[in-house]
């Protein structure tokens, strides 16, 4: 079904371009936007956009969450599977939770994922390491339990903590036993799997809903999951529903030690497995098997939409254990997005909050993949150097392993005649100021960026920076969203943060004041007020952030307001450093600061030598009080909120399990020795930081020191 969304979408630039304060905007833009769709998705069975497009937004997530690990929100995506059971029936809360799996979506990716569990088993590479590969089954999760053999309840996955008792409806299921069959069957038994429906069922189906003048469904998943929600058990009944077990969640007995032999137990107890499930002994052997089921996708009579990996042996499931919302222990590998053809209109310059200048691909709308789209990236001016795109192209799109469309070549035969390569502008677009170019602030993503050299002059980095400003991790102002925040600069109202605060009073003397404007209530602007109101007190870690300078993000404006405490401190420090400049005391003051570095530093410095920073800031002060930042409260435990680092060879478990142990405790893992460390954990061999840890008079514990500590 087409979105009408999509084509207001517009392109936020590459993961590997962004900066802090970037990459914690879009994540809280991601946590919305996704927490939207799974809301469509599982509780109205009414996406509004395509399994590929939903995974890219997830994937751009993760890609931005794991750049910035720090940013990571407490609402994230990525510790959530799908959305909040739906109100009409009765919870159920899973004793194990639902989760969900991590994507690869390339050979590397698989690869990758082979090499890790590898890695954080400190298997050898001669060690052997076997998979289960058997297709990821595009249908509904449902997790069974069985008690003493018998089916006393089932429910869906829900947002995978708390599902819906849907056991009325799986009831009526013929391919799930009431019963199970054969012998040493646990008196407890959730079994978990896939509730789908054949592609013959479904095209019956809607052919009987047609004719009866009922629901027709866009696809065999939705059909399956709108069937398996009806209040009335006797609609389920008649709908073809079909079932494949995989997993499981409470297990009083394991009638197995491996994956395999747990879908071996659930067949021999009468319950369908799939038939198509193989072990694996390398990342080879699952590519050619994904490789295989992709050839015969197409006849298998029921959708799929990749295949899922996973390690064979239980025990070591047990110790690869779960990030977040997936184990580690699995992955799905996804089947390639989808490509289509269209024009490229325009391209369209869009002007960042520090001055990026972003170069957008206006394509003649086209369908990809089930949702129509009209903007694609262009990431920067190499990239259409590279790809030599040019306006009136026939163009390759696609939606993947990112949230946008990308823009994969161009068609030259098509390319009609008189077209000129693509002249990057070297002024920014919007207030003509020299747009320079600039080494990407990510190296390692070897790109380069035009940046606006306009400063607040510029109306475009102005108006994202305001932008910034009210987002939620900054002065979070409810009512002033970006779309106010545009029409309040456009008419003059607002053009720098301290306007803010005098809106009120410079309403009250107005002729037009907003009460009396279309679109605006009384009562909502009332409202305004009261918000803006509340913030006249703001934390020195907030106003930090919502300054916008650049590289510094929540994190880093957090690590700022721990150090300094006080507003006065901060803004001393930082204009003693502005003014003494690299290498000075004052510099090194700040540089001094555990999480802070020379970029940030060298921010700072940036941002105060600009006296129009400076002003604007004095401004904003005559208006907000900044209290002090309080430091949050820790729970004791014997390594919460201390600081570990790890060093040399580790003999009971990897490096990797070691850390991810550490930090499920609650313990900052740190990569070198400071006078902050608490305890540095010393395996073999170790070297400089043992000898730094001894110098600084940090406790050095053996591993089996470290293990007796924590308990384990
Ligand atoms: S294993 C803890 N195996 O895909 C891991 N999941 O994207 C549990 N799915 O929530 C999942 N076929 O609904 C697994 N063969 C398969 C699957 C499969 C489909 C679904 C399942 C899961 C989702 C994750």
């Amino acid at each position: 079904m087409p979105n009408k969304k999509a084509p207001k979408r517009i392109a936020p630039p590459p993961v590997d371009a962004l900066t802090k304060g970037e990459a914690a905007a879009d994540l809280a833009r991601l946590a919305a936007e996704i927490a939207h769709h799974d809301r469509l998705y599982y509780q109205s069975d009414a996406p509004e956009i395509s399994d590929a497009e939903y995974d890219a937004l997830r994937k751009r997530n993760e890609a931005i969450e794991a750049r910035f690990p720090a940013l990571v929100r407490e609402d994230s995506p990525s510790a959530k599977v799908g959305a909040p059971a739906s109100e009409t029936f009765a919870k159920v809360r899973h004793r194990v939770p639902m989760l969900s799996l991590g994507n690869a979506f390339d050979d590397e990716e698989v690869a990758e994922f082979d090499a890790r569990v590898r890695r954080f088993l400190s298997f050898k590479v001669d060690d052997t390491l076997v998979f289960t590969a058997e297709p990821k089954i595009d249908g509904l999760s449902i997790s069974i339990r069985y008690e003493n053999g018998t089916l006393v309840e089932a429910a869906t996955r829900g947002d995978g903590a708390e599902g819906e008792n849907v056991t009325a409806n799986v009831r009526t299921i013929r391919e799930i036993p009431h019963k199970l069959k054969g012998g040493k069957i646990p008196e407890v038994c959730e079994v978990r799997g896939e509730i789908y429906m054949s592609h013959a069922d479904f095209t019956a189906l809607n052919a009987s809903q047609t004719e009866g003048g009922g629901k027709v469904f866009a696809n065999p998943r939705n059909a399956a999951a709108g069937s398996l929600r009806q209040l009335d058990s006797t609609i389920t009944a008649a709908r073809p529903l079909r079932f494949f077990a995989y997993a499981w969640g409470e297990v009083s007995a394991m009638p197995a030690d491996t994956q395999h032999g747990m879908v071996e137990a659930f067949a021999k107890w009468g319950l369908p497995v799939n038939p198509l499930m193989r072990l694996c002994a390398s990342a080879e052997e699952m590519l050619a098997f994904y490789r295989q089921i992709g050839e015969r996708r197409s006849s298998l009579g029921y959708d799929i939409d990749g295949v899922v990996y996973k390690v064979n042996r239980l025990d070591l499931q047990a110790r690869l254990g779960f990030v977040s919302r997936s184990p580690r222990w699995a992955i799905a590998h996804k089947f390639p997005a989808e490509q289509a053809t269209t024009v490229l209109r325009d391209i369209e310059i869009q002007v960042g909050r520090t001055g990026s200048l972003t170069p957008v691909a206006k394509l003649e709308p086209v369908t990809v993949g089930g949702v129509v789209v009209s903007n694609a990236t262009l990431h920067n001016e190499d990239e259409i150097a590279r790809k030599d795109v040019r306006i009136g192209d026939t163009v390759v799109v696609q939606r993947a392993g990112d949230v946008i469309p990308q823009i994969v070549r161009v068609i030259e035969e098509k390319r009609p005649k008189g077209t000129k390569p693509f002249a990057f502008p070297k002024v920014c677009p919007v207030c003509g100021s020299h747009a320079v170019r600039e080494a990407d602030d990510d190296p390692s993503a070897g790109g380069v960026v035009r940046r606006c050299t306009g400063g607040l002059i510029c109306a475009a980095q102005a108006k994202e920076r305001l932008k910034h400003f009210v987002s939620r991790l900054a002065f979070d102002i409810e009512g002033l969203g970006e779309e106010k925040i545009e029409a309040f600069f456009e008419e003059g109202l607002i053009r720098r943060p301290a306007d803010i605060f005098t809106l009120e009073a410079r309403d009250r003397a107005s002729e037009n004041p907003l009460a009396k404007r279309k679109g605006f209530g009384k009562k909502s602007v009332e409202n305004l007020f009261r918000a803006i109101d509340a913030r006249r007190t703001i934390g020195l870690e907030r106003f930090i952030f919502a300054l916008g300078i650049r590289h510094v993000g929540e994190t880093t404006a957090k690590d700022l307001a721990r150090a300094f405490r006080t507003m006065d401190a901060f803004r001393t420090a930082a204009e003693a450093a502005a003014r003494a400049g690299k290498e000075s005391e004052a510099y090194n003051d700040i540089d001094d600061i555990e999480g802070i570095g020379e970029t940030v530093v060298d921010a700072l410095v940036d941002f105060f030598s600009e006296p129009h920073n400076v002003e604007a800031f004095d401004d904003l002060l005559a208006h907000v009080t900044v209290a002090p930042y309080e430091r949050p409260q820790t729970v004791a435990s014997p390594v919460t909120g201390k600081t570990v680092v790890f060093t040399g060879k580790l003999e009971r478990v990897g490096r990797s399990e070691a850390k991810a142990q550490a930090e499920r405790l609650g313990a900052k893992v740190a990569g070198s020795v400071s006078a902050k460390t608490d305890f540095l954990i010393a395996g073999a061999d170790a070297g400089s930081k043992l000898t730094n840890a001894q110098k600084l008079g940090v406790k050095v514990l053996t591993e089996d020191e470290w293990l007796a500590l924590i308990g384990g």
